[in-house]
Protein backbone atom coordinates (compact mmCIF):
# COMPACT_ATOMS: atom_id res chain seq x y z
CA UNK A 1 0.00 0.00 0.00
CA UNK A 2 1.31 3.27 -0.93
CA UNK A 3 2.30 5.88 2.19
CA UNK A 4 -1.27 6.27 3.63
CA UNK A 5 -0.69 10.65 4.05
CA UNK A 6 1.31 10.92 0.62
CA UNK A 7 -0.65 12.02 -2.27
CA UNK A 8 -0.38 10.00 -5.19
CA UNK A 9 -0.29 12.05 -8.43
CA UNK A 10 -3.20 11.10 -10.49
CA UNK A 11 -4.33 12.88 -13.97
CA UNK A 12 -7.90 14.02 -15.05
CA UNK A 13 -8.20 11.84 -18.14
CA UNK A 14 -12.09 13.13 -18.25
CA UNK A 15 -14.72 15.05 -17.68
CA UNK A 16 -18.43 15.02 -17.66
CA UNK A 17 -20.54 17.57 -16.26
CA UNK A 18 -23.63 15.75 -14.26
CA UNK A 19 -25.41 18.60 -12.99
CA UNK A 20 -25.36 22.87 -13.21
CA UNK A 21 -22.86 22.12 -9.99
CA UNK A 22 -21.74 18.44 -10.31
CA UNK A 23 -19.42 16.76 -12.22
CA UNK A 24 -17.46 13.35 -12.79
CA UNK A 25 -13.61 12.88 -13.62
CA UNK A 26 -12.29 9.93 -14.44
CA UNK A 27 -8.67 9.72 -13.09
CA UNK A 28 -5.95 7.80 -13.92
CA UNK A 29 -2.52 7.47 -12.28
CA UNK A 30 0.73 9.30 -13.34
CA UNK A 31 3.06 6.32 -12.01
CA UNK A 32 1.73 3.27 -9.81
CA UNK A 33 -1.71 3.48 -8.90
CA UNK A 34 -3.17 2.82 -5.50
CA UNK A 35 -4.80 -0.65 -4.26
CA UNK A 36 -8.19 -1.43 -5.41
CA UNK A 37 -11.27 0.53 -4.34
CA UNK A 38 -14.45 -1.38 -3.04
CA UNK A 39 -17.60 0.19 -3.55
CA UNK A 40 -18.37 2.79 -0.74
CA UNK A 41 -14.91 3.55 0.01
CA UNK A 42 -13.17 6.68 0.12
CA UNK A 43 -10.52 8.96 -1.30
CA UNK A 44 -9.33 12.06 -0.29
CA UNK A 45 -8.77 14.12 -3.11
CA UNK A 46 -5.92 17.04 -2.83
CA UNK A 47 -7.15 19.94 -5.41
CA UNK A 48 -3.32 21.81 -5.21
CA UNK A 49 -3.13 24.55 -3.89
CA UNK A 50 -6.22 24.71 -2.37
CA UNK A 51 -6.71 21.73 -0.44
CA UNK A 52 -8.13 17.91 0.28
CA UNK A 53 -11.56 16.61 1.13
CA UNK A 54 -13.05 13.25 0.70
CA UNK A 55 -14.97 12.24 -1.92
CA UNK A 56 -16.35 8.67 -2.50
CA UNK A 57 -15.50 6.43 -5.42
CA UNK A 58 -18.41 6.49 -8.19
CA UNK A 59 -16.79 4.17 -10.84
CA UNK A 60 -14.05 1.48 -10.25
CA UNK A 61 -11.93 1.08 -13.59
CA UNK A 62 -10.40 -2.42 -14.03
CA UNK A 63 -6.99 -0.26 -15.28
CA UNK A 64 -6.71 1.37 -11.97
CA UNK A 65 -8.58 4.47 -13.13
CA UNK A 66 -10.87 5.89 -10.65
CA UNK A 67 -13.80 7.89 -10.69
CA UNK A 68 -15.18 10.60 -8.78
CA UNK A 69 -18.26 12.41 -8.78
CA UNK A 70 -18.06 15.89 -7.39
CA UNK A 71 -20.63 18.49 -6.16
CA UNK A 72 -19.53 21.88 -5.64
CA UNK A 73 -19.95 23.38 -2.37
CA UNK A 74 -17.06 25.14 -1.14
CA UNK A 75 -13.53 26.26 -2.14
CA UNK A 76 -12.06 22.47 -2.43
CA UNK A 77 -15.06 20.48 -3.63
CA UNK A 78 -15.29 23.69 -6.66
CA UNK A 79 -11.40 23.32 -7.39
CA UNK A 80 -11.82 19.50 -8.16
CA UNK A 81 -15.32 20.17 -10.02
CA UNK A 82 -14.01 22.61 -12.21
CA UNK A 83 -10.83 20.34 -12.81
CA UNK A 84 -10.11 20.24 -16.62
CA UNK A 85 -8.62 16.91 -18.26
CA UNK A 86 -4.78 17.04 -18.23
CA UNK A 87 -4.72 18.73 -14.01
CA UNK A 88 -3.26 16.84 -11.78
CA UNK A 89 -4.80 15.68 -8.65
CA UNK A 90 -3.47 14.09 -5.42
CA UNK A 91 -5.11 11.42 -3.95
CA UNK A 92 -5.02 9.22 -0.54
CA UNK A 93 -6.80 5.72 -0.13
CA UNK A 94 -8.59 3.45 -0.18
CA UNK A 95 -9.96 4.52 2.75
CA UNK A 96 -12.97 3.12 5.15
CA UNK A 97 -15.58 0.75 4.99
CA UNK A 98 -17.43 -0.68 1.92
CA UNK A 99 -20.95 -1.35 0.97
CA UNK A 100 -20.13 -5.11 0.19
CA UNK A 101 -23.00 -5.90 -1.94
CA UNK A 102 -22.13 -9.61 -2.56
CA UNK A 103 -22.97 -9.86 1.03
CA UNK A 104 -26.63 -9.10 0.18
CA UNK A 105 -26.27 -12.24 -2.75
CA UNK A 106 -29.38 -14.44 -2.60
CA UNK A 107 -31.71 -11.87 -1.63
CA UNK A 108 -33.80 -8.74 -2.54
CA UNK A 109 -31.24 -5.43 -2.81
CA UNK A 110 -33.00 -2.20 -2.64
CA UNK A 111 -30.68 1.00 -3.50
CA UNK A 112 -32.10 4.37 -1.90
CA UNK A 113 -30.38 7.54 -3.47
CA UNK A 114 -30.94 11.37 -2.32
CA UNK A 115 -29.22 13.80 -4.37
CA UNK A 116 -25.21 13.58 -4.89
CA UNK A 117 -25.80 10.28 -2.68
CA UNK A 118 -26.36 8.31 -5.97
CA UNK A 119 -22.23 8.84 -6.55
CA UNK A 120 -21.25 6.17 -3.69
CA UNK A 121 -24.28 3.83 -5.12
CA UNK A 122 -23.46 3.96 -8.64
CA UNK A 123 -20.75 0.92 -7.91
CA UNK A 124 -23.42 -1.27 -6.08
CA UNK A 125 -25.28 -0.96 -8.74
CA UNK A 126 -22.98 -1.89 -11.02
CA UNK A 127 -21.60 -4.72 -9.18
CA UNK A 128 -24.64 -6.14 -8.57
CA UNK A 129 -25.89 -5.91 -12.42
CA UNK A 130 -22.55 -7.50 -13.27
CA UNK A 131 -23.43 -10.35 -10.91
CA UNK A 132 -27.29 -10.34 -11.85
CA UNK A 133 -28.11 -13.83 -11.58
CA UNK A 134 -26.45 -13.28 -7.64
CA UNK A 135 -29.57 -11.29 -6.16
CA UNK A 136 -33.47 -11.88 -6.63
CA UNK A 137 -34.92 -8.03 -7.12
CA UNK A 138 -32.66 -5.46 -7.31
CA UNK A 139 -34.07 -2.11 -6.59
CA UNK A 140 -33.10 1.36 -7.22
CA UNK A 141 -34.98 4.41 -5.62
CA UNK A 142 -33.27 7.61 -6.48
CA UNK A 143 -34.64 11.34 -5.61
CA UNK A 144 -33.23 15.09 -6.75
CA UNK A 145 -34.78 17.94 -5.99
CA UNK A 146 -35.87 18.86 -9.95
CA UNK A 147 -35.09 16.48 -12.80
CA UNK A 148 -31.91 17.79 -14.22
CA UNK A 149 -30.96 17.54 -10.81
CA UNK A 150 -29.98 13.61 -11.45
CA UNK A 151 -26.42 12.41 -11.70
CA UNK A 152 -25.61 9.53 -14.22
CA UNK A 153 -28.99 10.08 -16.61
CA UNK A 154 -28.00 8.35 -19.39
CA UNK A 155 -26.95 5.60 -17.32
CA UNK A 156 -30.58 6.07 -15.10
CA UNK A 157 -32.53 6.06 -18.60
CA UNK A 158 -30.43 2.81 -19.75
CA UNK A 159 -31.15 0.76 -16.19
CA UNK A 160 -34.80 1.97 -16.21
CA UNK A 161 -35.06 0.45 -19.74
CA UNK A 162 -33.92 -2.65 -18.10
CA UNK A 163 -36.46 -5.69 -16.60
CA UNK A 164 -33.85 -7.39 -14.43
CA UNK A 165 -33.81 -3.91 -12.10
CA UNK A 166 -36.78 -1.70 -10.97
CA UNK A 167 -36.14 1.81 -10.47
CA UNK A 168 -38.09 4.34 -9.52
CA UNK A 169 -37.33 8.30 -10.12
CA UNK A 170 -38.57 11.05 -8.10
CA UNK A 171 -38.32 14.65 -7.59
CA UNK A 172 -39.63 17.23 -5.51
CA UNK A 173 -40.57 19.98 -8.21
CA UNK A 174 -41.40 18.32 -11.16
CA UNK A 175 -40.27 20.14 -15.06
CA UNK A 176 -42.44 19.50 -18.22
CA UNK A 177 -42.15 16.36 -19.22
CA UNK A 178 -41.41 14.21 -16.28
CA UNK A 179 -43.54 11.24 -15.57
CA UNK A 180 -41.61 9.90 -12.67
CA UNK A 181 -42.65 10.17 -9.24
CA UNK A 182 -42.80 13.88 -7.29
CA UNK A 183 -42.11 13.83 -3.53
CA UNK A 184 -39.88 11.97 -1.46
CA UNK A 185 -37.86 8.82 -1.77
CA UNK A 186 -39.97 7.29 0.89
CA UNK A 187 -43.10 7.01 -0.96
CA UNK A 188 -41.77 4.68 -3.61
CA UNK A 189 -40.45 2.54 -1.24
CA UNK A 190 -43.58 2.60 1.23
CA UNK A 191 -45.45 0.81 -1.83
CA UNK A 192 -42.58 -1.31 -2.75
CA UNK A 193 -44.06 -4.70 -1.11
CA UNK A 194 -40.75 -6.11 0.20
CA UNK A 195 -40.24 -9.96 1.64
CA UNK A 196 -38.48 -8.39 5.03
CA UNK A 197 -36.80 -11.60 5.62
CA UNK A 198 -34.66 -11.59 2.30
CA UNK A 199 -34.18 -7.87 2.51
CA UNK A 200 -30.75 -5.63 2.64
CA UNK A 201 -31.25 -2.30 1.77
CA UNK A 202 -28.33 0.73 1.08
CA UNK A 203 -29.30 4.21 1.76
CA UNK A 204 -27.26 7.35 0.86
CA UNK A 205 -27.82 10.94 0.92
CA UNK A 206 -28.88 13.91 3.47
CA UNK A 207 -29.28 12.26 6.86
CA UNK A 208 -32.94 12.92 7.37
CA UNK A 209 -33.57 10.92 3.74
CA UNK A 210 -31.63 8.23 5.26
CA UNK A 211 -33.68 8.33 8.98
CA UNK A 212 -37.34 8.25 6.70
CA UNK A 213 -36.15 5.53 4.62
CA UNK A 214 -34.84 3.80 7.42
CA UNK A 215 -37.82 4.22 9.44
CA UNK A 216 -40.08 2.96 6.51
CA UNK A 217 -37.98 -0.13 5.69
CA UNK A 218 -37.77 -0.90 10.03
CA UNK A 219 -41.74 -0.59 10.07
CA UNK A 220 -42.22 -3.25 6.98
CA UNK A 221 -39.81 -5.73 9.72
CA UNK A 222 -36.31 -5.18 7.67
CA UNK A 223 -33.88 -5.77 10.57
CA UNK A 224 -31.60 -3.05 10.98
CA UNK A 225 -28.27 -4.64 10.81
CA UNK A 226 -29.42 -5.26 7.30
CA UNK A 227 -30.30 -1.86 6.63
CA UNK A 228 -26.74 0.32 5.70
CA UNK A 229 -26.27 3.90 5.51
CA UNK A 230 -23.04 5.98 4.54
CA UNK A 231 -22.42 8.16 7.38
CA UNK A 232 -20.51 11.74 6.70
CA UNK A 233 -18.22 13.75 8.72
CA UNK A 234 -15.56 16.43 7.59
CA UNK A 235 -12.07 14.39 7.78
CA UNK A 236 -8.56 15.66 7.71
CA UNK A 237 -6.39 12.69 7.81
CA UNK A 238 -8.39 9.49 6.94
CA UNK A 239 -6.56 7.09 8.84
CA UNK A 240 -8.03 7.37 12.19
CA UNK A 241 -5.26 9.40 13.43
CA UNK A 242 -6.54 13.10 14.19
CA UNK A 243 -9.57 12.54 15.88
CA UNK A 244 -11.12 15.15 13.40
CA UNK A 245 -14.39 12.46 12.23
CA UNK A 246 -15.26 11.24 15.70
CA UNK A 247 -18.55 10.72 15.86
CA UNK A 248 -20.14 9.11 19.03
CA UNK A 249 -17.93 5.82 19.47
CA UNK A 250 -16.67 6.14 16.07
CA UNK A 251 -14.33 7.24 13.90
CA UNK A 252 -15.87 7.78 10.73
CA UNK A 253 -12.92 7.35 8.12
CA UNK A 254 -12.12 4.46 9.27
CA UNK A 255 -15.38 2.38 11.19
CA UNK A 256 -17.41 4.18 8.33
CA UNK A 257 -18.50 5.81 5.82
CA UNK A 258 -21.18 3.13 5.16
CA UNK A 259 -22.22 1.08 8.48
CA UNK A 260 -25.10 -0.47 9.29
CA UNK A 261 -28.33 1.60 10.80
CA UNK A 262 -28.09 -0.56 14.04
CA UNK A 263 -25.09 1.09 14.62
CA UNK A 264 -26.26 4.66 13.06
CA UNK A 265 -29.61 5.15 14.55
CA UNK A 266 -28.56 6.68 17.79
CA UNK A 267 -25.51 8.94 15.53
CA UNK A 268 -27.76 10.29 13.19
CA UNK A 269 -28.99 12.37 15.94
CA UNK A 270 -25.65 14.12 16.79
CA UNK A 271 -25.14 17.09 14.75
CA UNK A 272 -21.86 17.62 12.87
CA UNK A 273 -19.42 20.32 15.41
C1 LIG B 1 -16.84 9.78 3.30
C2 LIG B 1 -17.28 10.97 2.50
C3 LIG B 1 -17.57 10.80 1.15
C4 LIG B 1 -17.98 11.89 0.39
N1 LIG B 1 -18.25 11.68 -0.94
C5 LIG B 1 -18.59 12.73 -1.71
C6 LIG B 1 -18.83 12.54 -3.10
O1 LIG B 1 -18.74 11.44 -3.65
N2 LIG B 1 -19.14 13.64 -3.84
C7 LIG B 1 -19.25 14.88 -3.27
O2 LIG B 1 -19.53 15.83 -4.00
N3 LIG B 1 -19.07 15.07 -1.95
C8 LIG B 1 -18.72 14.03 -1.17
N4 LIG B 1 -18.48 14.25 0.17
C9 LIG B 1 -18.64 15.60 0.70
C10 LIG B 1 -17.39 16.43 0.44
O3 LIG B 1 -16.31 15.88 1.16
C11 LIG B 1 -17.68 17.87 0.88
O4 LIG B 1 -18.60 18.45 0.02
C12 LIG B 1 -16.40 18.68 0.87
O5 LIG B 1 -15.60 18.24 1.96
C13 LIG B 1 -16.69 20.14 1.03
O6 LIG B 1 -15.45 20.80 1.13
P1 LIG B 1 -15.23 22.28 0.55
O7 LIG B 1 -13.90 22.74 1.02
O8 LIG B 1 -15.46 22.29 -0.92
O9 LIG B 1 -16.38 23.08 1.18
P2 LIG B 1 -16.50 23.72 2.71
O10 LIG B 1 -15.83 25.06 2.61
O11 LIG B 1 -15.95 22.72 3.64
O12 LIG B 1 -18.01 23.81 2.77
C14 LIG B 1 -18.73 24.80 2.03
C15 LIG B 1 -20.18 24.81 2.45
O13 LIG B 1 -20.79 23.58 2.04
C16 LIG B 1 -21.31 22.90 3.16
N5 LIG B 1 -21.06 21.50 2.93
C17 LIG B 1 -19.93 20.81 3.18
N6 LIG B 1 -20.08 19.53 2.84
C18 LIG B 1 -21.34 19.42 2.36
C19 LIG B 1 -22.11 18.35 1.86
N7 LIG B 1 -21.64 17.09 1.81
N8 LIG B 1 -23.39 18.60 1.45
C20 LIG B 1 -23.88 19.84 1.52
N9 LIG B 1 -23.22 20.88 2.00
C21 LIG B 1 -21.97 20.68 2.41
C22 LIG B 1 -20.56 23.42 4.35
O14 LIG B 1 -21.33 23.27 5.53
C23 LIG B 1 -20.37 24.87 3.98
O15 LIG B 1 -21.53 25.60 4.22
C24 LIG B 1 -18.10 13.17 0.96
C25 LIG B 1 -17.82 13.34 2.33
C26 LIG B 1 -17.43 12.25 3.08
C27 LIG B 1 -17.13 12.45 4.52
S1 LIG C 1 -10.22 12.06 9.68
FE1 LIG C 1 -8.62 11.91 11.12
S2 LIG C 1 -9.38 10.47 12.52
FE2 LIG C 1 -10.81 10.42 10.91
Amino acid sequence: MAEPMLPVRYRVAGRTVETRDSATLRLVPLGPALDRFRPGQFAMLYAYPVGEVPISISGIGADGALTHTVRSVGAVSRALHDAQPGTVIGVRGPFGTAWAPEDAAGNDLVVVAGGVGLAPLRPVVLAALAARSAYRRIVLIAGARTPDEFLFRAELAAWAARDDLEVELTVDRPADGWDGTVGFVTDPLTRLRLDPERTAAFLCGPEPMMRFSARVLLRDQVPPARIRVSLERSMKCGIALCGHCQLGPLLVCRDGPVVSYAVAEPLLAVPEL
